[in-house]
């Protein structure tokens, strides 16, 4: 399996909590893909303008489709992790795996069924409190504070797949 955790995100509304993950990604050293469309311009250039100054550090790669997201990651050898509202199993009772690519929805709608169903696990964050969902960027960072904290760092920078991924693919597509 290919090394290095990493966060994804489906077809983000909300140019300012990809940002937050964006910068959430660079200094965690983990990779981050954006599983197109989003709903605002990702542009290198569209994403600078909108203050993401962290671009330059970030690991961000580009997918044209989730079928195409899918296969590369699948290729990889890859878990997918799906964090959502609608699961029964808590995060925190979840072993993650140093490969694992942390998968969250869009802001609007999350992620339909047939993602879904090509999720290896569903994982939830337990909201005693009540309300609908956590902010994008705030589920992102519990998630990936807890799967960093499982691996104590094995899958942060310093993993050579994570460290050729900053050079390799900060602007990249797969295809
Ligand atoms: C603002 S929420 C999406 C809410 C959307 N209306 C829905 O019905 O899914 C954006 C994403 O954050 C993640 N998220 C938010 N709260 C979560 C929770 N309590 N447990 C797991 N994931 C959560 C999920 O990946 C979700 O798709």
């Amino acid at each position: 399996m290919a090394q290095g955790l990493r966060i994804a995100l489906y077809q983000p509304d909300i140019a300012g909590n990809t940002g937050a993950i964006l910068r959430l990604g660079a200094c965690l050293g983990l990779a981050v893909d954006i599983v197109e469309p989003a709903g605002f311009d990702n542009s290198d250039r569209a994403l600078k303008r909108a203050g993401m100054d962290y671009l330059d550090i970030a690991a961000l790669t580009r997918h044209v489709d989730f079928e195409r997201f899918d296969a590369w990651r699948r290729g990889e050898g890859r878990r997918l992790i799906l964090f959502t509202t609608a699961a029964d199993r808590a995060y925190t009772d979840f072993a993650f795996a140093a490969g694992d690519v942390l998968l969250f929805g869009r802001e609007s709608a999350g992620v339909p069924d047939h993602v879904h169903q090509r999720a290896d696990a569903r994982l939830t964050i337990p909201m005693p409190g009540g309300g609908r969902s956590l902010n994008l960027a705030m589920a992102a960072a519990m998630a990936a504070g807890e799967a960093a904290r499982q691996l104590r760092g094995r899958a942060m920078s310093g993993d050579p797949a994570t460290v050729a991924d900053k050079t390799l693919a900060s602007t990249s597509f797969s295809q």
